[in-house]
Order: C-alpha cells, then sequence, then structure tokens
C-alpha cells in the first residue's frame, strides 16, 4: 500500500465511548487529556498503575479488572490498544478494524488507524504534531518540535498576535523580582504582545530590551507628574494608551498586589470603564530570600512568616504597622522598603522584647547578578547597613531562619 500521509483531525469526545485496554505507563499518560476531553472512558486491564488506580477511584474512567476480550470495543468512537500481550493488541486491532473504529495502538504504529500526535497548549490552542508517514515516525522529534512551539509562544519568542480575541486594554503584570526567568509564562507573552509597556524600575529590565522595535517602553519613574502625585501620573498614562486603542502592559516589580499600588491602578481604569487583567507574579518577599538560601518558613523553626512594609518608621503617625506584637510573634519577619528605617525598627522590636541577638539578613538586588546578602543581628544591624553600604532595594529577614540554611554567613560584630 503506497504511504500516504495521515489526516489530521481533532476528536470531539465528550460523553463518547473510548475503550483503553491496558492500564499500564502509556495509559497512564493518555489517560488524562482523554478525560480533560470529556470522553466517556472503559478501561480493561486485570493491572493498572497507581495513578490511573486513582483516576478510576475519582471516577473519571471505569475500571473492569481483567483482560480484553472480544466485543469490549463494541459502541467506542476510539479506541488505545496498550496492553502488554501483542497477541491480545493484534485481537484488539483487528476488532477496531472490523468495527471500524479509529485506534491507537503503542506496541505498533503501522497497524494502528489512527497516531497520536505530540501535543501541547498554549492560551487556549493546541499545538498537535505528527509526522508525515509511518516510515518517517520520530517521536522524539515531533516531541521537540513541539516543544518549541509551546515554548516560544508561552515565553513569546516565538509571537503569535491574536487577531479575534486580542482587546485593547491593560495588563498589571507581576514581572517577579527582578531575574527576567521569573516572570510568569502568561506575563512574558503579554510583555511580547504588548503594544505600550509602562515599567517600574524593579523588575524584570532585562526583557524591556528583548521587546520589537515598535514596542513604546515608557520608565514609570520618569512620567512627568507636575501638579500631579506620580502615581496619578502613571494612572493617567495608562489611561490615555488604552483609550488610543493600544494594548498596554504596566510590568511591575514582584506581584501587583505586595505593595505595588495594583489595586489603586485597576480601581483608577475601572472607573473609567476600561477593562484590566491582573498577572500574578512572584513576590520579593518570599523569592529574594529563597534566592539568597533563607526559607522563610522551617520545620521545627518557623511555622509563620509575616511580610511588613519598613517605609515609615515605627514611632511615625502615619504607620499601621503593630510592631510591638510583631515583636511578639516567633515566626520571620519579611521587611520590605526597610533599609532606612532599620535602625529604628531594631530598636523597636528589641524594646518590645525580641531577643537583640535574633539573626538579620539583608538580601540587596536579590536574584540579579549584583545580589548580595549581608548577616548581622538586631543589636547590630544598624551599624552594619552602614558600614556595608546596604542599598535599596533589599529585602530583610529577621528570625532563626537566616540560620538554617548552608549559605548563611557570621553574623557581623
Ligand atoms: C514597592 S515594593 C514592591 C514589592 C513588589 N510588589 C513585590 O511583590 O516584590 C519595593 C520593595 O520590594 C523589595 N524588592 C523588590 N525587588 C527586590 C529585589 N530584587 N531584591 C531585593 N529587594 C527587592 C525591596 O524591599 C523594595 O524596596
Amino acid at each position: 500500500m503506497a504511504e500516504h500521509p495521515a489526516y489530521p483531525v481533532g476528536l470531539r469526545l465528550t460523553g463518547r465511548r473510548v475503550v483503553v485496554l491496558g492500564g499500564g505507563q502509556v495509559a497512564q499518560r493518555r489517560l488524562p487529556a482523554l478525560i480533560a476531553a470529556g470522553a466517556d472512558i472503559f478501561l480493561v486491564s486485570p493491572r493498572a498503575t497507581p495513578s490511573v488506580e486513582a483516576m478510576a477511584d475519582a471516577g473519571e474512567i471505569t475500571w473492569q479488572r481483567r483482560r480484553y476480550e472480544e466485543g469490549d470495543l463494541e459502541n467506542a468512537w476510539y479506541a488505545l490498544i496498550a496492553t502488554g500481550d501483542t497477541e491480545a493488541n493484534t485481537r484488539a486491532s483487528a476488532e477496531a478494524e472490523r468495527r471500524r473504529v479509529w485506534c491507537v495502538r503503542s506496541d505498533d504504529a503501522d497497524e494502528a488507524t489512527a497516531w497520536t500526535p505530540a501535543t501541547g497548549h498554549s492560551e487556549g490552542v493546541t499545538v498537535a504534531v505528527l509526522t508525515t508517514d509511518a516510515k518517517g515516525r520520530d517521536p522524539r522529534h515531533t516531541a521537540a518540535i513541539r516543544d518549541a512551539v509551546v515554548e516560544g509562544l508561552r515565553d513569546g519568542t516565538l509571537v503569535a498576535p491574536h487577531h479575534r480575541t486580542r482587546t485593547p486594554g491593560v495588563a498589571l503584570v507581576g514581572g517577579g523580582p527582578g531575574d527576567p526567568d521569573l516572570i510568569t509564562v502568561r506575563g512574558r507573552r503579554l510583555l511580547a504582545e504588548a503594544d505600550v509597556v509602562i515599567a517600574d524600575r524593579l523588575g524584570p529590565r532585562d526583557l524591556l530590551a528583548e521587546l520589537p522595535p515598535h514596542v513604546e517602553v515608557i520608565d514609570a519613574a520618569k512620567i512627568p507628574y507636575g501638579r500631579f502625585m506620580a502615581q496619578e501620573a502613571i494612572n493617567s498614562a495608562l489611561i490615555e494608551h488604552a483609550k488610543q486603542g493600544k494594548s498596554v502592559v504596566r510590568l511591575k516589580g514582584g506581584d501587583p498586589y505586595v505593595f505595588g499600588r495594583g489595586m489603586e491602578e485597576l480601581q483608577a481604569l475601572a472607573e473609567v470603564g476600561i477593562p484590566c487583567t491582573v498577572v500574578p507574579g512572584i513576590s520579593s518577599s518570599i523569592s529574594v530570600p529563597s534566592a539568597a538560601g533563607i526559607p522563610v518558613t522551617h520545620r521545627g523553626v518557623a511555622h509563620e512568616f509575616t511580610v511588613v512594609s519598613g517605609h515609615v518608621a515605627p514611632d511615625d503617625e502615619r504607620s499601621l504597622v503593630d510592631w510591638p506584637s510583631l515583636a511578639r510573634l516567633t515566626g520571620t519577619l519579611v521587611i520590605l522598603m526597610g533599609v532606612d528605617k532599620i535602625g529604628k525598627i531594631a530598636e523597636t522590636l528589641v524594646a518590645h522584647g525580641k531577643p537583640a541577638d535574633t539573626p538579620v539578613a539583608l538580601v540587596q538586588e536579590g536574584t540579579t547578578a549584583a545580589q548580595r546578602r549581608v548577616d548581622a543581628t538586631l543589636a547590630t544591624v544598624a551599624e552594619t547597613v552602614r558600614t556595608e553600604d546596604v542599598k535599596p532595594p533589599a529585602v530583610i529577614v529577621i528570625g532563626e531562619v537566616v540560620k538554617v540554611g548552608p549559605t548563611a554567613s557570621a553574623p557581623r560584630e
């Protein structure tokens, strides 16, 4: 028989019977997609892997614990034949042929009437890759092509703008702590599709250099604000560009809602009816300690962590932080925006009962090439910040967790 290329098609299996023969690794790999497609799955196999068993226990598939028998493919629309018994597979595929049920065979692609493509998903599309004919079948190659396409779409290196669904508006994107690899897949994709990017100083600034030349990149810190507050000026820049019908990304450091004024921007946009999507980001409050070898919790050491803004001193009447209560907590304190006020903060914590020898770590410019960690104690931190010239941005971690990792350095006396 002359070799013709396989004809690609998407099966809509919702509520339709799919018979799976064999409960081993092949079934384990294929079943999740069949379940996701809404198929009515009937598994026949004397044994199954623990994951397949769990699918049966959860009611996602019906499992009969026995070997394949003639007649099992009755009423099936599609069959996956993957038992360890070649003779049973041959009988089953003969039954499939007779009943005109499309079937894939794990042991013999030549005998199958259908092939499973290498598939992946990215934002509403399924990428499916098949080799043209049986002779050229090379599953690793098709999987590699699938990976390249899906990865490219996810990280924005393969740009396929949405023409039908792409709506102008604003996306508040949490960019993570600074390392360009630590933005989310969605954030990176939106960035690749933007017409205008309004970026903060913190966050993955290296990504801005990769944007195509037509993208207008605006430094939020440089938006002139005259009689407005800086934040109002940023809000109006967002509104102005979105009103021109552009796709605007507001790229923020960390997560937009952790000391990021994300909600203020969302509210300003909502007031004028501009749609806004929020993409969460990896907050520096957790990731920067982690990048410096500090777990914010550790079994037997800290059962809680509290993230606090240190931008106003404890004795400032504008402070909303209950420092005396924080001094009594046994867990980890993570302080953002606290480099300038750390002396006062440490003093207040000690005055309210926190031991003066509590370990402190300051992690400056975490996750970037310039990352640096300086250790101290509550008693020494003010002096250490001065002598070591610690500068913002830095995350300050206070608590015993500072000492648990192998990278902990001796505090400076
Ligand atoms: C205005 S807050 C924004 C926090 C951000 N939304 C987040 O979730 O990480 C800025 C503060 O975050 C901390 N910060 C952000 N990125 C940092 C980094 N890469 N290294 C150290 N500190 C960082 C610093 O304490 C800085 O002063």
